[in-house]
């Protein structure tokens, strides 16, 4: 893949950056944030680092939305991040503004590309870029289910000792407080989690899972997560750009799959080349399918809250 393009050079993007740079992922990175100077320093220091990592990825800061020109993936990290105690939902007004402008410069200068949404939050303004833009929706995507199965994947390893390479999880449903991990899909290469970890304990790691953001912005204080965040956008991109095929949970635009149409929520889905290849139905069970219509219901709400475009 030639050119990566990161709107808003906060933490999440810089490290996304750094990521995509350090495992040339792609051949150039731009960095672009409307704060004077900062994508500039942000991209000398990350390509400062490429006599450690021995990368020849080149990553470029600008203030000119112009320099996404042709970016064949596009990360849209920008916006305000929530504070403790606030909820993803309540920086929606103001992250829908922040969206709305960098849609008609995404539509302008990279009309092709694939769109990996991570703002906060994620699901609602996954679905208001696709509404905007009018792409199809295998190039309209958001990133979260992939954070939300590392966090997963990072609790049973600390609770059973086994590497976290070995672990598999994946988290369904909204990026929110009734996101869906599904335990039943988890395992140890290949062993149910189950077999290693009781009910309630296996609870106890599904609700921290649905914790896991503000577990960190609590801790952090003055900051949200964004080394777990950046490698999971980095995941994605990595996907995309070496089409792998993998099956990875995001946000997608549902169109009947899990029984749920309007609206954008994290799906496994099939990510490859073209972006979002297929939506893969995992048959879930009645208790599965009632936290998803849940989560789905907390979604909804926020996107009919959402000003009509
Ligand atoms: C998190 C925020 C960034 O999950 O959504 O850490």
């Amino acid at each position: 893949m030639q050119k990566v393009a990161i709107i808003g050079a906060g933490r999440v993007g810089e490290t996304t950056a750094q990521i995509l740079a350090e495992q040339e992922i792609c051949r150039e990175v731009v960095l672009f944030d409307i704060r004077e100077d900062v994508p500039q320093g942000a991209a000398l220091d990350i390509f400062q680092t490429a006599p450690f990592f021995a990368f020849d990825t080149r990553v470029i800061g600008s203030n000119d939305p112009a320099a996404m020109q042709d970016a064949e993936v596009v990360v849209i990290t920008a916006g305000v991040p929530r504070k403790p105690g606030m909820s993803r939902s309540d920086v929606l007004d103001t992250n829908v503004k922040v969206i709305d402008t960098i849609v008609s410069d995404l539509v302008r200068y990279a009309p092709e590309a694939i769109v990996i949404v991570v703002s906060n939050p994620v699901d609602v303004l996954t679905y208001r870029v696709w509404q905007q833009t009018g792409w199809p929706r295998q190039r309209v995507l958001g990133q979260a289910g992939v954070l939300d199965a590392s966090r997963m994947a990072a609790f049973i390893a600390m609770e059973t000792g086994f590497s976290a390479r070995d672990i598999t999880t994946i988290v369904l449903g909204g990026h929110g407080d009734s996101m869906v991990p599904v335990p039943r899909f988890c395992t140890v290469n290949g062993v149910p989690v189950s077999h290693f970890i009781d009910a309630q304990r296996l609870d106890e790691i599904v609700q921290r899972t649905r914790g896991g953001g503000a577990e960190i912005l609590a801790l952090r204080k003055n900051s949200s997560a964004y080394d777990a965040p950046g490698a999971s956008v980095a995941a994605m991109v990595d996907a995309i750009s070496h089409h792998r095929n993998r099956l990875l949970p995001c946000v997608a635009i549902l169109d009947g799959e899990y029984g749920e149409q309007g609206i954008a929520m994290g799906v496994p889905c099939l990510l490859s080349r073209d972006g979002m290849k297929r939506i893969v139905d995992l048959g879930l069970n009645d208790a599965e399918t009632a936290m998803f219509r849940q989560s789905a219901a907390s979604v909804r709400a926020d996107i009919q809250r959402m000003k009509a475009p």
